[in-house]
């Protein structure tokens, strides 16, 4: 490793004043609207029918909750003993499970002096009732924990660990400090991979968070091999409000070491001092605005396939990002950038006479520099792109149509509705700390509607009208944990802040769901042409038994500025859950008789949203020994969206159809788009794209008759990405992957099933119905042959290869850039 690190070129000495002006070359944000016929779709569909009959709710009035100098944080002072409090239904008939722990009641004192590290253990590990008295080893999704830490320094002396299932939450008005004690036994402060519950295996790591938090080094010394986090994780997983404290150009201390795993966001963190901000070796990741402060290396892309670096800020650092020689990485785009006082902003290989796979290609959009070194360097040094203020759009890697391009210069103009203060809109998930505890009704404690979350009960009637109660008094509604059953659509009005606890779950199940031909909204936020606030966070969306005409999730609001409808560290699941029926009741090798859900998530075209951290999950397998899971949800991401879309590191895998269908959609921002094909699909299948669903032209549904009668099974695999016309898309990072094919059941995991260093799907994702201004950075693909089917050249990965072998890489994509 020394060899890698050792050579310090550039010592920031100077001080160079960042003032507004850096911030160029975009312009501002204006107000953008537009009407568009079809949310006749909508209309159509038969929530709406049931709801004109009989309305779902009263269209009362949207109000505001009341800010304060709130403390204590309204969390805490929730109900969590009574029967108010989180429950976990799928223990049996066990009612003394806690969710919520709060670390003082643990033992913890928070005063910089004890060791405290036994007791916040103690807190996230707390079982009652198993054998052991610790949640070690349990299934995933039926001991959740959410572990309160209030503000104060918790010194500890050894590893914290966390556990699957498990959101570590501080105060945010009172940023508790995690510290390593002088004599800090270990290397790693806070460990998020559950080893103890996952092994090694840092790609199943999934459903673990740590909020508004601050961990502290400075005080190993700084030439001992320290790290604050240990981040080798998996999707669910998710960062907010996070600081990390080391000595200033240690030689030792690492802020965050995702030394594998497959997670998708990682947000909203400012690191100081340390060797290494981020040491990244993650299958493919966004990381969301991270400053970064007197470090030696910002970002070491050590490794991985896909990584998207969107509103960093790197101060006072002797390097920025670099790739080291032997990293992989197949793209790396760094967007809505700044560097000040610090070295170059990029170091990579030039892979560019490379014979075969070319790696380590470079997209640079909307860099602000302040300071005197060039913006991107060779390994050796050599200048790749000179010093200057400002870099609109620079490629370095496949361009399309065309050729290997060494530092092209090119420029992206973004749709003003998608931009706040020059940069692609981003927000922080909401804490609320501004509001106390009057400020928040819990929806398991209000008089008049009895809500169980029992994983059984019908709770829609009665959080139908807490919604519409809450939304009207201008109340956060918080859900503790439970599974919310639902067995009509649960309707969101404007004027509302849902906040889950580990992610509660809401379940969709029944007739209601039923009818794959006229499929309706589990969950439905707002109406064609409302506006107005609809944020949620923490919580799980699926559906409790195979439901063929249920939509997960439907958006239909807008909000009257960006964020006001929005959705943070929120899932999408389809079996592979205690909590469903789907885990147990899809071991048939023919997927025909699970056709689990309609649709994952559908953003209608009167909807503006913005999602940050959403992995919408049909199980490849049980995480709660349910057996076989040969799922057919129909579709992944629908967006008819046209006034605005956010998607901040988003997944979605194994679906039918498609994992992302941009139909009509206009004004789309998506900062990495992680998807992988259903395990079932492709050679061997029983059931060929798109059965065993029909594709319904209502819903934009690619239909795969650009294979033909005779064509392979590797032809009828669901796509990646399908772009049906519209305008005005901004796509940077795509990780298009391809693990297996072939039916689950007598395949899987067998040798042949494996897509190891063969192609296996031959149409990776699609491009059709001339989108105007498509802009479309950093394209990966694996096991694909044809990346982009697109009717012009169909690009593929023999012309463009490079990243996860057999791989292809896609720099940029100009075929309909300034169409
Ligand atoms: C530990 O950190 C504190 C400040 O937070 C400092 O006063 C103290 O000297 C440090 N101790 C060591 C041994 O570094
Ligand atoms: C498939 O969809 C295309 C439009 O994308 C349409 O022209 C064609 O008729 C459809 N084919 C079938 C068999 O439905």
């Amino acid at each position: 490793m020394c060899s890698v690190f050792s050579n310090l070129t550039f010592l920031p000495l100077c001080l160079v004043i960042f003032s507004s002006s850096i911030v160029q070359g975009r312009p501002q944000e204006l107000p953008h609207d537009c009407n568009d016929a079809r949310s006749i779709i909508f209309q159509d569909s038969k929530a709406f029918d049931r709801g004109s009959q009989q309305p779902l709710v009263n269209p009362l009035p949207e109000a505001e909750p009341q800010a304060s100098t709130a403390a204590p944080y309204w969390l805490d002072q929730q109900d969590h003993t009574g029967p108010a409090r989180g429950y976990a239904p799928f223990l049996g008939s066990d009612f003394s499970y806690p969710v919520y722990r709060n670390a003082k009641r643990y033992g913890a004192v928070g005063d910089g002096r004890k060791d405290d590290v036994a007791a916040l253990q103690n807190a996230i590990n707390h079982d009652p009732n198993s054998q052991t008295h610790n949640r070690y080893q349990n299934e995933v999704s039926t001991r959740p924990a959410l572990v309160f830490v209030p503000g104060g320094t918790y010194m500890i002396k050894r590893t914290l660990d966390m556990r699957l299932n498990t959101i570590l939450v501080g105060d945010p008005n009172d940023r508790p400090v995690i510290k390593a004690s002088p004599d800090f036994q270990g290397e790693v402060l806070i460990q998020g991979q559950d080893f103890a519950t996952n092994g090694a295996a840092g790609t199943t790591n999934f459903f673990t968070a740590i909020k508004n938090i601050v961990i502290d080094t400075t005080n190993i010394s700084k030439d001992k091999k320290a790290t604050a986090l240990g981040w080798g994780i998996a999707q669910a997983c998710h960062l907010t409000n996070i600081k990390i404290v080391m000595p200033d150009f240690s030689s030792g201390h690492t802020g965050i070491d995702i030394n594998q795993g497959s997670t998708i966001a990682v947000s909203d963190i400012s690191i100081e001092g340390g060797f290494i901000g981020i040491n990244n070796n993650n299958q493919q990741v966004l990381f969301k605005d991270i400053s970064f402060k007197r470090c030696t290396t910002a970002l070491l892309q050590s490794g991985g396939w896909t990584a998207v670096v969107q509103g960093a800020t790197i101060e006072s650092c002797s390097k920025g990002v670099e790739i080291p020689s032997g990293g992989s990485v197949g793209s790396l785009v760094i967007l809505d950038s700044t560097l000040i006082n610090s070295g170059s902003m990029v170091k990579f290989r030039d892979s560019s006479r490379d014979n075969g796979d070319r790696n380590q290609q470079i997209i640079l959009e909307n860099i602000d520099i302040a300071g005197p070194n060039p913006v991107a360097i060779g390994d050796d040094e050599s200048v790749k792109l000179s010093n200057r203020k400002h870099v609109d759009t620079w490629i370095w890697g496949n361009v399309n149509p065309g050729t290997y391009q060494t530092g092209k210069m090119l420029t992206t103009q973004p749709s003003p509705s998608l931009l706040s203060n020059g940069r692609f809109f981003t927000m922080r998930q909401p804490t609320y700390q501004e509001y106390t505890k009057d400020q928040v009704v819990n929806v398991k404690a209000v008089r008049g509607h009895d809500v169980k979350g029992d994983g059984k009960s019908d709770d829609a009637p009665s959080l139908n009208a807490i919604l519409a109660q809450n939304a009207a008094d201008g109340k956060v509604s918080y859900f503790p944990y439970g599974v919310y059953i639902v067995k009509s659509t649960l309707f969101v009005p404007p004027g509302t802040r849902i906040v889950g606890e580990a992610w509660s779950v809401i379940s969709g199940i029944g007739s209601f769901f039923g009818d794959k031909d006229n499929p309706t909204p589990v969950v439905m936020v707002g109406k064609p042409g409302q506006t107005g606030v609809a944020q949620i966070q923490d919580i799980r969306f699926t559906v409790a038994d195979i439901t063929p005409g249920a939509i997960i999730l439907q958006v239909n609001m807008a909000g009257s500025k960006p964020g006001d409808v929005g959705f943070w560290n929120t899932h999408v699941t389809v079996g592979g859950m205690a909590d469903s029926n789907v885990n147990v009741a899809c071991g048939s090798p023919n997927t025909a008789a699970c056709l689990a859900a309609f649709a994952m998530v559908h953003l209608t075209s009167s909807s503006s949203a913005y999602i940050e951290n959403m992995w919408g999950w049909t199980a490849d397998h049980s995480l709660e020994r349910g057996g076989f899971q040969n799922i057919a949800t129909g579709r992944g991401l629908l967006v008819e969206a046209t006034k605005g879309t956010w998607l901040i590191g988003t997944g979605f895998e194994h679906n039918t159809l498609y994992a992302y269908n941009l139909h009509n959609a206009q004004n789309v921002y998506a900062g990495l788009q992680q998807t992988e094909t259903a395990y079932w699909q492709g050679e061997g299948s029983q059931q060929n794209a798109p059965n065993p669903w029909n594709a319904n032209p209502k819903y934009g549904d690619p239909n795969y008759s650009w294979c033909a009668k005779d064509s392979s099974q590797a032809c009828r695999m669901g796509l990646a990405q399908n772009i049906d016309g519209g305008s005005d898309l901004y796509l940077y990072g795509s990780a298009f992957w391809t693990f297996f094919h072939g039916e689950t059941q007598a395949r899987y995991d067998s040798p042949e099933s494996r897509c190891v260093g063969k192609i296996c799907i031959t149409n990776q994702a699609r491009v059709t119905g001339n989108p105007k201004n498509l802009y479309w950075y950093g394209i990966n693909t694996k096991s694909a042959d044809v990346m982009i089917l697109d009717g012009q050249d169909n690009p593929s990965r023999l012309n463009h290869p490079g990243g996860w072998p057999p791989g292809g890489v896609i720099a940029a994509y100009l075929t309909f850039q300034n169409a």
